[in-house]
């Protein structure tokens, strides 16, 4: 029985940057994105019906990202054949790292493995759009430029071992990125230079510098997430250096020197009792951790 393992990697939104509310109600966006080694792990098995389940995770089927895009590439492909999708979760849910977008994309590209559909590239990631906007960066991942509502993707060279230390203030808050979208006032949107200036830093292989990481949800996220102010305050005082939010947040991240520099600073925020993370810049959006021997790997 065909069985594949994916390593599903988080993401970092170096910058993001809303350039403009949109007619259709989205926001025109200019975003850095690069994915990290934080990952998830997804388990994909042949099976007679679509089965999915999550552990260390409670979610809905009807907004289970993984169970959806299962669905959305068997009906795109009109096939008959099931799968078994377990997850093993360990990037914090709806904290803007891009998980569940990381696990859906990794399922559109697992199944049309496992199921032999051989959907191209583009058509992958015009199906990811469908599931949203943070969707089609991961079906590559790596490092890329993010445009229009998400979808519009220049890839870029990814950076090498680029290290960050993570931390992640707790929240309720439901449908945050609708409400953190809606909170932005035109004060809170920017050109896109920033973006642009970080952007080509990467086409030069340059490392990455503080002063071109920037957010728009900046402001609004310490409106809408209750204790981020106090604790982006205490992370940036007990590290001694500006931390940044993650898409919609509430994930902070920092750049860090080096490894043990990372892990430093991952030490010293374990006083915030909050989840922390010492990680670094991957050049994929996904790894194959173990494969059957009668399958072969789609997009790396
Ligand atoms: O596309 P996705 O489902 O991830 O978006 C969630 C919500 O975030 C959308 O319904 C929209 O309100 C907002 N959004 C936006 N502009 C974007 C992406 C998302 O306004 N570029």
């Amino acid at each position: 029985m065909a069985r594949l393992v994916y390593r599903c990697y988080a993401k970092i939104n170096l910058t993001l940057e809303v350039l403009r509310r949109r007619e259709d109600g989205y926001h025109e966006l200019a975003s850095l994105v690069h994915t990290i080694g934080l990952a998830d792990d997804l388990h994909i098995e042949s099976a007679n019906e679509l089965l999915t389940r999550a552990e260390g995770l409670d979610i809905e089927p009807d907004t289970n990202l993984v169970f959806l895009a299962a669905e959305l590439l068997a009906s795109a492909t009109r096939v008959r054949a099931g799968a078994e999708l377990t997850l093993n979760k360990r990037i914090p849910a709806a904290a803007g790292l891009g998980g569940g977008s990381s696990d859906a994309a990794t399922t559109l590209v697992g199944l049309n493995t496992l199921w032999g559909t051989g959907v191209h590239l583009a058509e992958l990631t015009r199906l990811a759009a469908e599931l949203g906007s943070d969707v089609p960066f991961f079906v590559r991942g790596g490092a890329a430029l993010m445009r229009g509502r998400g979808e519009d993707l220049d890839v870029l060279p990814p950076v090498q071992g680029q290290w960050f230390v993570i931390v992640v203030p707790r929240h309720d808050v439901l449908d945050k990125t609708k409400r953190l979208y809606a909170a932005l006032e035109p004060t809170d949107f920017s050109s896109g230079e920033l973006t642009v200036l970080a952007a080509h830093r990467l086409r030069q292989h340059l490392p990455l510098i503080e002063d071109h990481l920037t957010n728009a949800f900046s402001r609004s996220a310490r409106v809408i997430f209750p204790g981020l102010s106090s604790a982006w305050t205490k992370a940036e005082a007990l590290c001694g250096r500006r931390f940044f939010l993650s898409g919609a947040g509430p994930a902070l991240f920092a750049l860090a020197a080096d490894r043990p520099d990372a892990r430093r600073q991952a030490a010293r925020l374990a006083r915030l009792g909050l989840p922390t993370y010492a990680t670094r810049t991957v050049k994929h959006a996904r790894a194959s951790i173990r494969l059957a021997a009668d399958s072969t790997i789609g997009y790396p």
